[in-house]
């Protein structure tokens, strides 16, 4: 599909602008043509080209000097220099302030500088479709991990280094704070991701089946085995085995699991075979292992094979600005799922989520979103569509007794309600203000300007 681009040209010769404005009839994009180059700055300030092409000798203003211009105010805009001699001095003049190409005149072939034009096109194209990726990806948080408080772009940075190692990573937490996501998302961007990730879930498996599952076993090993069976590690080669709970592995499963990573081969209950497993190990726990090692519950060796590297989760409580931004992520899935058309929380429900403990942390959050859409029969979720026990220590408002004037109570409101509604909608465009004008329906001067009143919101969403 051929899109039609924007195209500005200034050049003080007509022929040249003639040619464009075929080449413009020819390609369909849409060229402005300037004999006046103060006309092709004023276009510049009033809207944005795609393309820009400018003679670099130009009486006035100087096509080094538009080029200028037009980069200072959009860095993602390309430009093209024309020049009659196409001097080295000029050329690297020009490459150095950010021109994408040079071509001469007069114009050899027409070809020539289509193509040209099409090449600084197509990379216009790229640059934005990669800002629109990264878009919808701060939207989706980090590999599906959402996030924005410091604590979390930690994590986040944490993440990408030792993806890329293939160093036993131990993912430590209060349970529902997201560890098995980010031991998937670990998994992911690692080059075991075309691999098997195993979950092998430690609490759940009783300890006389836990050697066979963990390593498998052959044909008669035991009352009950009557196949050969491959264990959880050999299915696991080449990827990764995420060992959930890893406090609870029996002690007489720890010594087998430290000898199969340090030799990096398993047996089969039952067989003298041994098999060279290639795995790598990612573990999680919400009890404190080294305490557990202190009561002898824990083999300390076992521990620093596993921990070669600590990743912790912090408990949503500890991290109360990302609640609202989950809360509305979750909120966003439900209401799609359920086909419900729902636009936000109502204030009180707001400072209700922002203020519980949350003791069940993320798992908790969502479960109570989920049932909040359910219950919910309006456009916003209501203090009464929460869990009861979510918002039973809530006073509402009215029976509070009011000391404050009505111009600063209002003042306060409306404060606190732009402050979030700008948090929320520069998040959703990952601090992109053109689309947050869009959506918001204000024009893109007026909400710079309201935004100047809460420098942290758009500092926040742009880091
Ligand atoms: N930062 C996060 N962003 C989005 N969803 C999350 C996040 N953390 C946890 N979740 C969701 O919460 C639930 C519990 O996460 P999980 O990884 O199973 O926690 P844990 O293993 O620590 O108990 C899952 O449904 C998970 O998708
Ligand atoms: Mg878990």
């Amino acid at each position: 599909m051929n899109m039609s681009y924007r195209i500005l040209v200034a050049d003080d010769d007509e022929s040249i602008l003639a040619v464009f404005r075929a080449i413009g009839k020819k390609t369909g994009h849409i060229v402005s043509v300037y004999a006046d180059p103060r006309k092709a700055l004023e276009h510049i300030q009033s809207e944005e080209p795609d393309l820009c092409i400018f003679d670099i000798n130009m009486p006035g203003i100087t096509g080094l000097e538009l080029l200028k211009k037009a980069k200072e105010k959009y860095p993602e805009t390309e430009v093209i220099i024309i020049s009659g001699v196409a001097t080295v001095e000029n050329a690297i003049t020009a490459i150095k302030e950010g021109a994408y190409d040079l071509i001469q005149k007069p114009f050899a072939n027409l070809q020539l500088v289509i193509s040209a034009m099409e090449r600084a096109l197509e990379k216009r194209r790229l640059v934005k479709e990669i800002s629109r990726l990264r878009e919808t990806d701060s939207e989706k948080g980090f590999c599906g991990i959402i996030g924005n408080t410091p604590a979390m772009q930690k994590v986040f940075s944490t993440i990408e280094t030792v993806a890329i190692s293939d160093s036993s990573v131990m993912i430590t937490g209060e349970s529902g704070t997201g560890k098995e996501l980010v031991a998937r998302a670990i998994h992911k961007m690692s080059s075991r991701k075309n691999s098997p990730l195993v979950p092998i879930n430690c609490s759940a498996i009783t300890e006389t089946l836990f050697e066979s599952e963990l390593f498998g076993h052959i044909k008669g090993a035991f009352t009950g085995a009557f196949d050969n069976k491959k264990g959880l590690l050999e299915y696991a080669n080449n990827g990764t085995v995420f060992l959930d709970e890893a406090g609870d592995i029996p002690l007489s499963i720890q010594v087998k699991l430290l000898r199969a990573i340090q030799e990096r081969e398993i047996r089969r209950v039952g067989s003298n075979e041994t098999i060279r497993i290639d795995v790598r190990f990612i573990s999680a726990t919400n009890r404190d292992l080294r305490q557990l090692i202190k009561e002898g519950r824990f083999r300390e060796d076992l521990f620093y094979r596993l921990n070669v590297i600590e990743i912790n989760l912090p408990p949503l409580r500890e991290r109360r600005e990302d609640i609202l931004i989950l809360a509305s992520h979750f909120l966003g899935k439900y209401s799609t799922k359920q086909n419900k058309d729902i636009k936000g929380f109502s204030p009180e429900t707001v400072a209700i989520l922002e203020n519980y403990s949350w003791p069940g942390n993320i798992r908790e959050l969502e479960n109570a979103i989920e049932r909040s859409v359910v219950m919910c029969r309006g456009s916003l979720i209501t203090v009464h569509d929460l869990p009861a026990h979510i918002s039973k220590g809530y006073q509402p408002a009215n029976t509070e007794r009011i000391t404050e004037k009505y111009r600063d109570a209002r003042r306060r409101m409306i404060e606190s309600f732009e402050k979030n509604y700008f948090a929320q909608l520069l998040n959703q465009t990952g601090g992109n203000i053109s689309r947050a004008s869009e959506i918001a329906g204000i024009d893109r001067s007026n909400l710079a300007k309201l935004l100047k009143k809460y420098p942290d919101v758009y500092k926040k969403s742009r880091e």
